[in-house]
Formats: structure tokens, sequence, C-alpha cells
């Protein structure tokens, strides 16, 4: 019984955070990432083998899904320094507490440098195409 009762509590629990329960599917098309000032259509599946923490990082120890712009997140979209900077948490290249789009890409140039241009471009990059 006392099993049963602890099971439901964590079923209740679950339902009024949605937080505790399992991480919401993956997106499967790209989507925009809200804010950018040049249109960013990020596609999930060929991060499929990163985990979400290194984007969707934890906020105070527990696990997010917001969008990266959310009010008191990186919502400067002016800035193109600082934590609350959006420019700054997809392009800084080092120094900031989680790893940024193109710190990534940057390692992945590393071995791959036939990706560069794709990877690391501006204009007509798979960006900013
Ligand atoms: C390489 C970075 C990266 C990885 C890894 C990643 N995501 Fe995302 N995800 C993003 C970005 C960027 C957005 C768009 C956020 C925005 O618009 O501000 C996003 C958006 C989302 C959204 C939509 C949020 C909304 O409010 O519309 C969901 C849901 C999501 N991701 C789930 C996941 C799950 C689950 C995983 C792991 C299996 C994952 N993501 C892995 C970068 C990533
Ligand atoms: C932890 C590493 C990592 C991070 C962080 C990361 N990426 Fe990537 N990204 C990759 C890898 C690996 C690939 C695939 C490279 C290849 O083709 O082999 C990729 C590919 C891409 C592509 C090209 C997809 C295609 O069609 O070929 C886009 C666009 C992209 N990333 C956007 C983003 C954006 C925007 C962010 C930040 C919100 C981001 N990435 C963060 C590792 C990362």
């Amino acid at each position: 019984m006392k099993k049963l009762s602890a099971l439901l509590c964590l079923f209740i629990l679950a339902l009024a955070f949605p937080a505790l329960a399992a991480p919401p599917p993956v997106p499967t098309d790209p989507l925009p990432v809200k804010g950018s000032k040049k249109e960013v259509m990020f596609p999930h599946v060929p991060h499929q083998k990163v985990e979400c923490v290194v984007c969707h990082h934890k906020v105070e120890g527990k696990e997010n899904f917001q969008k990266c712009a959310t009010a008191g997140c990186h919502d400067n979209l002016t800035e193109k320094k600082g934590e609350k900077s959006l420019y700054a948490v997809m392009h800084t290249k080092e120094g900031l507490k989680y790893q940024t789009c193109i710190q990534c890409h940057a390692k992945v140039v590393a071995e791959k440098e036939e990706l560069k241009k794709e990877l690391l471009g501006c204009a007509k990059s798979k960006c900013h195409p």
C-alpha cells in the first residue's frame, strides 16, 4: 500500500510539475530561433548526437526547454556581449558558462575543414542561408 501511495504521489507531482516528467519530444522540422535578427532555422536532426542539456542547459538545477530569448534569460536582442545577449550565446567563441553554436561548430570544423563555410560562415552559411 505504501508503495502504491508513493507512486501516486510521484504521478501527481509529475502532473503538477511537467519539468519533472519526461522531456518534450524533439522537434522534427527545423524551427526558427525566436528573436534572431537574421532568421535561423535550427534543425534538431543533425544534432541528434548532442545531449539536450548541452543547449537546453539547466536553470536553477532544473531541466528546461524554454526559448533562449525567454524574458529574463537571453532576452537582450541588441547587445552583442554578455550572457543576456542572444547574439553572444549563439556566437561567442569562449568564456561563457555554456557552449555556444559557434564554439561547438569550431570544434567540428577543426576535424572537417570542408564544413567551414557552412558551419562558421555568416551569410550563405547553413545557419544564415
Ligand atoms: C545543439 C543544440 C540543441 C540540442 C542538442 C537540442 N536542442 Fe532543442 N532547441 C535548440 C534551439 C536553438 C531551439 C530553438 C530555441 C529558441 O527559439 O529560442 C530548440 C527548441 C526546442 C524545443 C521547442 C521549444 C519551444 O518552446 O518551441 C523543444 C521542445 C526542444 N528544443 C527539445 C529538445 C530535446 C528534447 C532535445 C534533446 C533530445 C533537444 N531539444 C536538443 C537547440 C538544441
Ligand atoms: C555541441 C555541438 C554543437 C552545438 C552546440 C551546435 N551545433 Fe550545429 N552542428 C553540430 C554538428 C556536429 C553538425 C553536423 C555537422 C556535419 O554535417 O557533420 C551541426 C550542423 C548544424 C547545421 C547544418 C545542418 C545541415 O543541414 O547540414 C546548422 C544549421 C546548425 N548546426 C546550427 C546550429 C545552431 C543555430 C546552433 C546553436 C543554437 C548549433 N548548431 C549548435 C554541432 C553543434
